[in-house]
């Protein structure tokens, strides 16, 4: 579903399939022109003006045992990564759990929630990703940021870009629903940003945790090596490289 506005593509479809708007949700996606509520992880606010950005939300079942909203961030993170890789953007890296970067600068981010569909959870995945965004308009967002344009010189349409994503995510949910996130683990550890290196772990801007990224469980966690050798599991947080 295209729509040329939406508060925001992730609270539109999970109002649909807590409503019952919606009899089998699962591989319904819907993309907004325009945002005007845009959320990202830990409600932050996500901006998206007209063409700058393809905004979009993917709605996957989740097996009962495996209720795990991170590894699905972590999978249609692998998805987003190898189709910005195949557009010759060979730098795109994941960084944990949800952005997708360029050299350092995000391109892309992943927010993915769950609702309730008549007893059956369902995931809501809302992919953000900078298309046609210029120096001048990334300048403005208070992070570093990049865009496919940035990258590669070249003016994608939001629409050109979305099926080729839908394609991808399809494929690695399939895995992710069959197999479980081991099977999606190793491509994902292969796209990673900063395996080996020094990292910090914060919440709301205090550092909680230092040490050495050691890769990703079977269920998406984050393995960081503390100072003394000892191996922590990291669930939440936002992760700070030490370059
Ligand atoms: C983040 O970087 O924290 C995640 C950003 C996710 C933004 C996307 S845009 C489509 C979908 N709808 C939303 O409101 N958010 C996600």
């Amino acid at each position: 579903m295209w729509f040329d506005e939406l508060d925001s593509t992730n609270t539109y479809l999970k109002e649909k399939i807590s409503s019952g708007a919606l009899a089998d949700p699962a591989g319904t996606a819907a993309a907004a022109k325009r945002q005007l509520k845009g959320r990202g992880r830990k409600a932050r606010i996500w901006n998206s003006a007209e063409g700058e950005n393809l905004t979009f939300s993917f709605v996957s079942k989740i097996r009962e045992e495996r209720k795990d909203i991170s590894s699905i961030t972590l999978t249609a993170g692998v998805a987003v990564c190898e189709v910005l890789r195949e557009l010759g953007i060979e730098q795109a890296e994941i960084k944990w759990p949800n952005d997708i970067l360029c050299e350092g600068r995000k391109i892309c981010g992943i927010l993915c929630e769950t609702a309730d569909c008549q007893g059956q959870t369902m995931a809501v995945c809302g992919i953000g990703l900078n298309i046609n965004m210029t120096q001048q308009q990334l300048a403005k967002i208070d992070q570093p940021a990049s865009s496919v344009y940035l990258e590669t010189g070249i003016c994608y349409r939001p629409e050109d870009l979305i099926n080729t994503i839908l394609e991808k995510m399809s494929f690695w949910f399939e895995i992710w629903l069959n197999e479980g996130f081991a099977a999606v683990k190793k491509r994902w550890e292969e796209l990673a940003f900063g395996l080996g290196l020094k990292i910090d772990i914060s919440e709301d801007g205090e550092i909680l945790k230092t040490g050495l990224f050691r890769g990703i469980t079977d269920h998406g966690a984050l393995v960081l090596e503390r100072k003394d050798n000892r191996i922590e599991h990291i669930y939440t947080g936002d992760v700070n490289w030490k370059l």
